[in-house]
C-alpha cells in the first residue's frame, strides 16, 4: 500500500516572510494528515523555510538541481548542496522544459544526481496539447520516462524505488483547464505498466500523481483514481486553506 503523497509546488512566488509564515500554518495540517505533505518553495527561501518547520512532520523538496556534480556552473545549485534542507526536488517539470530548454538527458543527469545524494527525485513527465491532439500522449510520456530514468548507474538501480512520478499534461498547468480523471487514469495506468516493465519490483514502492490545475474541489476525483497515489499542486499549495483541504481529501482515501 502506497501512502498518498501531495506535493506544494510554490514555483516562483512568495517571499521570504509569506513562504515561512505558510510553511508554519501547514505544520498542523501536515501533523493530522494521513497523506505525507511535502513544500517546494522557491530555492532562497529553503534554509528559512527549512528551519522554521519540523521536517519530520512536513517534508521539504527543491523545485530543481543542477544537472551537474559540482564545478564552475555559475547560478547553478547542486543536489548536494540541497541536502541539508531537503529530502525531495522536483525533475523535469515542464516549465523548465519550456522556460529552459531541459531535455530528457539533462533531466535523466538531475534524477541521477538526486538519487546519488540521497535526495527523493519527482521526475514529471507530460505531453503538450498538439501531442494529445495528434494521438501522441503515451508515446511522448514513456519516452520521457526512458529518457530520464534510462541511466544504470549504480546509484539510480539502487534508489530507484525512491523516485516518485507527478503526471503533468503541460495543457492543464495553470490553465484551470484540469485533465478529466478518465485521462489522468488512462495516463497513470501506462506510467505504472511502464515502471512494471522496465524496473520489475521495485517499481511496488514508486508513487504515481496527477498535478494540473489541481484544486479543493477536483482533488477527490483524482484521489478516486485507484492509479493515482497523490497529487502535484501549484496555485492552490500558495492558499493555506486551499492545501489543507487538498491534503484531507488524499488523506481520506
Ligand atoms: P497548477 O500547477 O496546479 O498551478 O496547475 C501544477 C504544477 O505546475 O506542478
Amino acid at each position: 500500500m502506497r501512502r498518498p503523497l501531495v506535493i506544494g509546488n510554490w514555483k516562483m512566488h512568495t517571499n521570504r516572510d509569506s513562504a515561512v509564515a505558510l510553511a508554519r500554518s501547514l505544520v498542523p495540517v501536515a501533523r493530522e494528515a494521513a497523506a505525507e505533505v511535502v513544500i517546494c518553495p522557491p530555492t532562497p527561501w529553503l534554509v528559512a523555510v527549512a528551519e522554521s518547520v519540523d521536517r519530520s512532520i512536513l517534508g521539504i523538496g527543491a523545485q530543481d538541481c543542477s544537472r551537474f556534480e559540482d564545478g564552475p556552473h555559475t547560478g547553478d545549485v547542486s543536489a548536494a548542496m540541497l541536502v541539508p534542507w531537503c529530502s525531495f526536488v522536483l525533475a523535469g517539470h515542464s516549465e523548465r522544459r519550456a522556460d529552459n530548454g531541459e531535455t530528457d538527458e539533462i533531466i535523466g543527469a538531475k534524477v541521477g544526481g538526486a538519487l546519488a545524494h540521497g535526495l527523493r527525485p519527482v521526475l514529471c513527465v507530460g505531453e503538450r496539447a498538439s501531442e494529445r491532439d495528434a494521438g501522441r500522449a503515451a508515446g511522448v510520456v514513456r519516452g520521457q520516462l526512458g529518457g530520464a530514468l534510462g541511466n544504470r548507474s549504480r546509484d539510480t538501480v539502487a534508489r530507484i524505488d525512491t523516485v516518485t512520478i507527478a503526471y503533468e499534461p503541460a495543457w492543464a498547468i495553470g490553465t484551470s483547464k484540469a485533465a478529466t480523471p478518465e485521462d489522468a487514469s488512462e495516463m497513470a495506468s501506462i506510467i505504472r505498466s511502464w515502471l512494471g516493465n522496465e524496473l520489475g519490483g521495485d517499481a511496488d514502492a514508486i508513487r504515481v500523481l496527477y498535478g494540473g490545475s489541481v484544486s479543493a474541489d477536483n482533488a477527490a476525483a483524482f484521489m478516486d483514481v485507484p492509479e493515482l497515489d497523490g497529487l502535484l499542486v501549484g496555485g492552490a499549495s500558495l492558499d493555506a486553506d486551499a492545501f489543507a483541504a487538498i491534503v484531507g481529501v488524499a488523506s481520506a482515501r
